[in-house]
């Protein structure tokens, strides 16, 4: 087999969704693929291994700075490099900002962010030694765009921006590739998976937060599948020199992330307004 297809991968989330499809596709093609659940092995030890097709599954919680050094030493320790690694594990949480409390934001920013933040943290070390490696963070169009009654995770995407941004200015020294895949809305367990804001059932933003929270739904429904994500991965680590910002899916949701440098703030705020049925 080519060199090429015999780089060692990590993906985390790669029990479902977006992160399955990068971990198979790129499994598909050779790669020796790692993924991470916090499930995958039913409750076992940190850095235990399972299979799912030719990704082997290692438990891991990205919130957690032990589980996160393990999962990555566990790798190292049995193929002796990292070459890719997918900064996939996320998850939304959804309600009004003035409801939502301090501990609901930290724990959306605590997967979101502080999760990949831990895992480029556990990384870097082997890469920079290596002199190689691609860092490929999936961040969203939601962290282009706020999306209403997710500012939780649209702030956890847009810190991701920043992170991405500033880390890739860092490491390219040290040949080390920093992305950021900026997904629209796919079909994936994110929707079923998304929890709400304790107190978001029984205040004043009711309607709206209702209606806004319905056209996600269909939006993500009704999305593509994540497929076309892991062929823009594979795309994006044979390319010696990717771009930043990758952004990917529904044709309206792109243009949008065009309009938004494009046109007055004032435009798009009315457009948004009108597609979340969020009146005023
Ligand atoms: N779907 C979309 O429309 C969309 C759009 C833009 C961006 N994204 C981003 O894409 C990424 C993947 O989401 P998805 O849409 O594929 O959703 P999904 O189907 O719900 O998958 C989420 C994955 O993250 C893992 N995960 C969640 N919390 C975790 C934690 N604390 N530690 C470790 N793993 C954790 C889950 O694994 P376990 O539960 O097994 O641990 C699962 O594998 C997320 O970062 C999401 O924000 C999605």
């Amino acid at each position: 087999m080519e060199r090429e297809n015999q780089r060692v991968v990590l993906v985390t989330g790669a029990s479902s969704g977006i992160g399955l499809a990068c971990a198979t596709h790129l499994a598909g093609r050779g790669f020796r693929v790692y993924g991470t659940s916090r499930r995958g092995t039913g409750g076992a030890p940190p850095g235990t291994m399972t299979g799912l097709g030719s990704v082997t599954m290692l438990t891991a919680d990205v919130t957690e700075d032990h589980s996160v050094e393990q999962v990555v030493g566990s790798v190292l320790s049995r193929e002796g490099r990292l070459d890719i690694v997918v900064n996939n594990a996320g998850m939304a949480i959804a309600g009004p900002i003035e409801n939502t409390s301090i501990e609901e934001a930290k724990r959306q920013l605590e997967v979101n962010f502080f999760g990949a933040f831990r895992v480029c943290r556990a990384v870097l070390p082997a890469m920079r030694r290596q002199g190689s490696g691609y860092i490929v963070n999936i961040g969203s169009i939601g962290g282009v765009i706020a999306i209403p009654y997710q500012a939780m995770y649209s702030a956890s995407k847009f810190a991701l921006e920043g992170l991405s941004e500033t880390l890739r200015l860092e490491v390219r020294p040290f040949g080390i590739r920093v992305v950021i895949i900026e997904p629209g809305d796919h079909k994936t367990g994110l929707t079923q998976n998304r929890q709400l804001t304790e107190m978001s059932g029984t205040d004043v933003y009711q309607e709206s937060f209702q209606a806004a929270l319905a056209q996600t739904a269909r939006d993500e429904q009704g999305g593509p599948g994540p497929e076309q994500i892991a062929r823009l991965l594979y795309r994006i680590v044979n390319k010696r020199n990717p771009r930043l910002r990758y952004t990917i899916g529904p044709g309206a949701q792109r243009a949008a992330v065009w309009l938004k440098r494009l046109l007055p703030n004032s435009v798009l705020e009315h457009g948004m307004r009108t597609y979340y049925g969020l009146g005023g």
